[in-house]
């Protein structure tokens, strides 16, 4: 999963907060540093402000990717990319965990627990990691979501 110092900043709400401590003691064990944005324990809290936190963690240079989790996934990815530079993609399987590297430069992943067991959100999430933008013709569709992002030359 490429470790590097630069860390994953990972972060759920109540509902996903037991997938996000498997995600973070997998993520360290592989020697990949990790700022745990909460939250951390069972006490309901609203997914918004997780999201939230990834998202800045990622804008603010301090995160090289962002990972997500609520029960469906479809709740903190829509708070994630509310974010002008993020783009959160909520997956399920490990093509398009790939594809949406390879495609979007997806900069956060997003689970949903409820939704997929453990060994599929691991595959999902070592997979993420493993894959390389392509850049190339997608570079035109990914500067389009976000204005700002120059396309490469
Ligand atoms: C919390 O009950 C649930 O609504 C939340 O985890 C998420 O699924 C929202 O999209």
């Amino acid at each position: 999963m490429n470790p590097s110092d630069t860390p994953i900043a990972i972060g759920s709400d109540h509902a996903g907060v037991e997938l996000k401590a498997l995600l973070r003691r997998t993520l360290e064990e592989a020697g990949h540093a990790v700022e745990d944005c909460g939250t951390h324990g069972p006490e309901s809290v609203d997914y918004p402000d997780y999201g939230d936190r990834v998202a800045a963690a990622v804008l603010e240079g301090r995160a090289r990717f962002g990972v997500v989790v609520c029960g469906t996934g479809i709740g903190i990815s829509i708070a994630a990319n509310r974010h002008k530079g993020i783009r959160c993609a909520l997956v399920s399987e490990t093509t398009s965990a790939r594809l949406t590297r390879q495609h979007n430069d997806a900069n956060v992943l997003a689970l949903g627990a409820r939704m997929i067991g453990p060994e599929i959100a691991l595959d999902c999430l070592r997979t993420f990691l493993a894959t390389p933008y392509e850049g190339g013709r997608h570079e035109r569709r990914v500067a389009k979501l976000s204005p700002d992002r120059a396309p490469a030359a």
